[in-house]
């Protein structure tokens, strides 16, 4: 019922609650328990007025109709299932356990309550402020790593992000998108065997963050708002993405890596930089030094640590600029 009550809400004019309540044929105890739970997620409101609810500024949902319409028609045609909800634990959970989903399929939420980080970290995207999408592929056969359809991807969120303007993002190894060293944009691919080979691609942008909620979050962040100075459509952005998503998937199954890496080159904000990266070997964490010089093709990140060049796999990269 919240949900119907944000439809309303979303357009930021003033309703009453007599409003509400008919238009949604609501008691006032229901209008109550949904406005309880938009604050509750985030949702700033105001009541200016005795028993007027109005949103601090308007809202654009998230709408399935509207990315469909924004998808090139090859790309809506390859596409299975496109499902947006409210509010869900983490869309990789979600896409990755249901199985009645055909293939490639993309699912978006509004609100995670459990979204998952890389390394077992959280990730934080209060209602509606950002994107929370995952999509879903299915391999009968990985013939190329997926270290290297992690930097693929990487690259075709920076290239969607540049064509909205984003035009100072740069690529932190495997895969976070900063911006003057501040993340704008973060992907965890998950997998599963089943039958065949499912990868899921989990991408969180934060697109128009309010100051409270996001207090919390442990690194320094930025959002498409700072950066652009004005709001940009969230489903315009999700069309976007899915499209590049997709196509990068096909472009990486016919010709691996190898398409990317001139991209990777010019995105990648650690070249010729000392960096350190950290991983976990043996339940110990592990740190090494080095001057940063690209990638393989592979995907793997190469070190040069005193007179070798060393090739790393996993961890974690903190780069001063
Ligand atoms: C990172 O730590 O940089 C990766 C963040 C990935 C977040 C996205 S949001 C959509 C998808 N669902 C999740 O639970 N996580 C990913």
């Amino acid at each position: 019922m919240y949900y119907r009550v944000l439809q309303i809400l979303a357009d930021g004019q003033a309703h009453t609650a007599e409003q509400l309540n008919q238009h949604l044929s609501l008691g006032p105890r229901e209008l109550e328990q949904a406005l309880n739970t938009l604050i509750s997620y985030g949702i700033r409101l105001h009541s200016k007025a005795a028993n007027t609810y109005q949103l601090t500024e308007p809202l654009e949902l998230l709408d399935r109709s509207r990315i469909l319409a924004a998808l090139p028609k090859e790309t809506g045609q390859l596409m299975a299932d496109l499902e947006i909800h409210s509010v869900l634990d983490s869309t990789n959970r979600y896409i990755l356990t249901q199985q009645h989903l055909s293939m490639p399929c993309a699912c978006l939420a509004e609100y995670q309550t459990a979204g998952r980080g890389r390394q077992g970290r959280q990730w934080v995207s209060p209602y509606a402020s950002g994107l929370c999408l995952s999509l879903k592929q299915r391999y009968v056969a990985l013939n190329e790593p997926l270290g290297g359809l992690s930097i693929a991807l990487a690259v075709s969120v920076a290239r969607a992000l540049h064509r909205f303007g984003a035009s100072e993002v740069g690529l932190k190894w495997p895969n976070d998108v900063l911006w003057r060293g501040r993340k704008l944009a973060g992907m965890l691919l998950e997998s599963r065997w089943r039958m065949d080979c499912e990868v899921v691609i989990g991408i969180g942008i934060n697109v128009k963050m309010p100051p409270v909620e996001t207090q919390n979050i442990a690194q320094p962040w930025v959002d498409l708002y700072t950066i652009l100075g004005h709001s940009i459509s969230r489903n315009a952005l999700a069309a976007m993405l899915i499209e590049q998503c997709l196509q990068t998937l096909k472009t990486y199954s016919q010709v691996g890596l190898a398409a990317f890496l001139p991209d990777w080159h010019d995105f990648d904000l650690s070249y010729k930089h000392t960096v350190t990266l950290s991983y976990e070997e043996r339940e110990k964490w592990v740190t090494v030094t080095g001057t940063a010089l690209g990638i393989d093709e592979q995907g793997a990140l190469l070190l040069q640590v005193g007179k070798t060049i060393q090739r790393y796999i996993y961890g974690e990269v903190s780069l001063r600029l």
